[in-house]
């Protein structure tokens, strides 16, 4: 499908997170020439920045199976028992959102990351008793949002932990020009970088702004898409010029106008515009903190001056203020 192949199979296609590859690229070498399965790896960082990717380009360039699950999927310990099972050695098992995992599978995969086996109950009542699983040597990569939302005695069982970054607008833009090309649509170098400028440092939010600038300029007619056919696009979808949308705004403009710039929880903020508290602490607030618009006090989140120029609203001057 598209989406496939929208997605780098290689090191090589894979644009941007560079010291991450740098080092993963050493990891994967020395664990090919020493015939052994890559340590496991945890992956976090913000949403949409190629974590699924990237384990997808881990196992091509380890020459092994990958086998996807998420953490709200797996419910019992029999649930990952049974993908395990289905393991050949040096595989790989993804579980995004790993976070999500019940604790008796957690606690389960511990054996299984350290050395290869699990104990899983057989029967009921006085008959019950543990039965011993050997596994094969396989590669755990885990994805999460933010690394605090693991324990320690499950964090630490992973020997590779590396941290996503927003992606740089140069990068952005060879990443919106290789999907253009996918699409076998032609987009001018002003388009391309005005999309990677208003797309958060998010290859996801590039490729999805990219989709709809297309369907723009198809039905407007055009022979490529030009910075105003970006323009006109974004507009209808509610992304101002910093690439902030509905949502981020309504984030700044409610702390401004109901919590007089903060400090204010993050629940009453979330409940305030009716969206998940989960939302707003993993898509939001990241890189609202990221671009300035917000800061993190002693006593909670507070808008900065930037989101007040940047709403148009006046910044108030008494001393209660920085
Ligand atoms: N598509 C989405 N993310 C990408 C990346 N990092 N490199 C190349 N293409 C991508």
């Amino acid at each position: 499908s598209f989406e496939q192949t929208l997605r780098p199979q290689t090191f090589a296609q894979y644009i941007g997170q560079s010291e991450l590859k740098r080092s993963l690229r050493v990891y994967i070498e020395a664990a090919k020439q020493r015939e052994e399965s890559l340590d496991h790896v945890l992956l976090f960082g913000p949403p949409g920045l190629g974590k699924t990717t990237l384990a997808t380009v881990i196992a091509n360039e380890m020459g092994v199976h990958l086998k996807t699950t998420s953490g709200p999927a797996i419910e019992k310990s029999g649930d990952l028992a049974a993908l395990l099972n289905e393991l050949e050695p040096g595989d790989i098992l993804f579980i995004d959102e790993i976070h999500r995992l019940p604790k008796a599978v957690e606690e389960m995969l511990y054996s299984a990351m350290e050395d290869f086996y699990i104990d899983i109950v057989v029967g009921q009542g006085p008959t019950a008793h543990p039965v011993h699983f050997a596994l094969p040597p396989f590669t755990l990569i885990g994805a999460t949002t933010r690394a605090g939302l693991l324990d320690a005695p499950f964090r630490n069982r992973f020997g590779i932990v590396e941290h996503m970054n927003y992606y740089q607008t140069t990068e952005l833009e060879q990443i919106v020009k290789r999907s253009a090309q996918i699409f076998q649509t032609k987009i001018q170098p002003e388009g391309a970088h005005e999309i990677a400028l208003r797309s958060r440092g998010t290859p996801r939010i590039a490729n999805r702004l990219l989709k709809r600038v297309r369907d723009f300029a198809q039905v407007l007619g055009k022979e490529e898409i030009d910075v105003a056919s970006v323009d006109q696009a974004l507009m209808a979808l509610g992304v101002d010029s910093e690439g902030l949308d509905r949502t981020d705004r309504k984030i700044l403009a409610t702390m401004i106008d109901f919590y007089n710039g903060g400090p204010v929880g993050l629940n009453t903020l979330a409940a305030n515009i009716g969206e998940e508290t989960e939302t707003v602490a993993e898509m939001c607030e990241p890189y609202l903190l990221q671009s300035g618009y917000l800061k993190r006090t002693a006593r909670g989140r507070m808008v900065t001056q930037a989101a007040y120029q940047h709403l148009g609203r006046p910044y108030p001057q008494d001393e209660t203020k920085p």
